[in-house]
């Protein structure tokens, strides 16, 4: 399916899934994230398609996202202290039943599980859904005073770096779990950023 047709369908099924506040969140992400993608050099189709999808299991009911999650094995930690972060990874598991799965596919299932929690040895892309997702939270984060040295950053790494810090303070500041995935994130973007400003 060519990527045009293909952004159709998802904008489709989208309109459906999501009320139409969190279908706006999702065509800015996309657009976003398509926008990194191009400023750095990546995959802009992928981006965009990631972006665009990254929060299709949101308003999936909780219970229906943890019993989904504990069947797929997912960390019983996560679960129990985390379950916000379960839509990431339940909407890459869509995916693939939906759109079926390709080469192309894997870095958009990588994107879309990894949008919340960030992970270690991310990839391009997934680093743009990452940023993306964090600068349109908007009224929140993308108002903050992190959003503009997100943007003001060199590289997507440097970038995503700023946005795990962002996310590991505002947890920690608030005495919340912090899910191994994001420290992971944070240690691993660390060493791939030493010495960048
Ligand atoms: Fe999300
Ligand atoms: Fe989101």
């Amino acid at each position: 399916m060519r990527p045009e047709e293909r952004r159709q369908e998802v904008l489709r099924y989208l309109e459906q899934l999501l009320s139409p506040q969190r279908y706006h969140h999702s065509l800015e992400v996309g657009r976003l994230a398509r926008e990194l993608a191009g400023r750095f050099g990546v995959q802009k189709d992928e981006a965009e398609l990631a972006g665009l999808w990254h929060d299709a299991a949101k308003e999936v009911p909780m219970a229906e996202q943890i019993a989904w999650a504990k069947g797929a094995g997912l960390d019983p930690d996560v679960i129990r202290h985390a379950p916000q972060v379960l839509h990431g990874p339940l909407a890459a598991r869509r995916w693939e039943e939906l759109f079926g799965k390709g080469p192309e596919d894997d870095l958009i299932m990588a994107a879309v599980a990894q949008h919340t929690t960030g992970a270690p040895g991310m990839g391009k892309v997934a680093l743009a859904v990452f940023v993306a997702d964090f600068l349109e939270e908007g009224h929140g984060t993308g108002g903050s005073p992190e959003a503009g040295e997100v943007k003001a950053a060199n590289t997507l790494e440097r970038a995503g770096f700023l946005v795990a810090r962002a996310k590991l303070s505002y947890l920690s500041g608030h005495g919340r779990w912090i899910a191994p995935d994001l420290l992971f994130c944070y240690n691993d973007l660390w060493m791939r950023t030493a010495g960048e400003e």
